[in-house]
């Protein structure tokens, strides 16, 4: 794998250099401060995915491998993605051994590193928070689906709930620095955490903006009390076996 350079700003290098930092305890924080949750959600947004044995899927921001791992147990082919080298390393040794054989490609998802309309569907979690350019960052997976393809992004979200915001707040701005701090040796890297779920999309906002950016039948499943949200949407137009169906020269 080739160290890649991240497009643009000052965004995508500071997230690029973190997660290289907290790449070996990352696993451990996910388990860890979701109270077992995270590999459920995953579980959940590869259900509503639904990737066919024949289909090629890809999985942007892949990091240590757990959602490819869940999309390889029904999808034709994974192709996993991250542009931080120390999260693909790890994630290409858990994902070795998996029912299908998963390809591991060091890119960045704001230039996706594919030919237009290469994939069947497009899977991503926790990741499209970290982009430097979100709605660029859904403009190259529109570009990278076939017509028909799918999306599913798995990300936290603000919660609608008043009563959920009020425990949920300072959960994130005192409890979860603390303890992702402790457990990874990096409590910077948990701050920024908990101040980009804070600051992020409702799923009214996400969901707005995938429209605007071209995806027909954009919905959202929210998880765990509204604090985690599954969107879904597709690229519209049939796949092109079936556009030419009933024509004949
Ligand atoms: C919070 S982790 C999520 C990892 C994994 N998807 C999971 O479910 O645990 C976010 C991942 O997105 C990657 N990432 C962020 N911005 C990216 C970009 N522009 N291109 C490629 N990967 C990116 C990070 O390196 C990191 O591995």
């Amino acid at each position: 794998m080739q160290e890649i350079q991240p497009a643009g700003t000052e965004k995508a290098r500071t997230v690029s250099s973190m997660f290289g930092r907290i790449a070996s305890q990352y696993d451990r924080g996910n388990r860890v401060l979701s109270l077992g949750r995270d590999q459920a959600w995953r579980r959940i947004a590869v259900r509503l995915l639904n990737p066919a044995p024949a289909e090629r899927v890809l999985d942007i921001g892949a990091g240590t491998g757990d959602l490819s791992l869940a999309l390889a147990k029904t999808a034709g082919s994974v192709v996993a993605l991250d542009f931080s080298l120390p999260m693909l390393e790890i994630g290409a040794a858990k994902v070795f051994g998996a029912r299908i054989p998963v390809s591991c490609v060091a890119g960045d998802a704001l230039r996706l590193p594919f030919p237009n309309e290469s994939f069947d569907a497009v899977a991503t979690a926790f990741t499209v928070r970290n982009l430097a350019g979100m709605e660029r960052g859904f403009a190259e997976i529109f570009r990278v689906l076939r017509p028909g393809g799918r999306l599913a992004i798995l990300e936290f979200t603000r919660p609608g709930s008043r009563l959920v915001s009020a425990v949920y707040k300072p959960y994130l701005s005192l409890v979860l620095p603390r303890i992702g701090g402790r457990l990874t040796g990096d409590g910077p890297a948990y701050r920024y955490l908990a101040a980009s779920i804070n600051s992020f999309t409702t799923p009214k906002e996400m969901g707005a903006l995938l429209t605007g950016a071209g995806f027909d039948g954009v919905r959202w499943r929210l998880l765990n009390w509204g604090t985690v949200a599954v969107h879904l949407g597709t690229r519209p137009g049939a796949p092109a076996r079936q556009r030419g169906a009933g024509i004949h020269a």
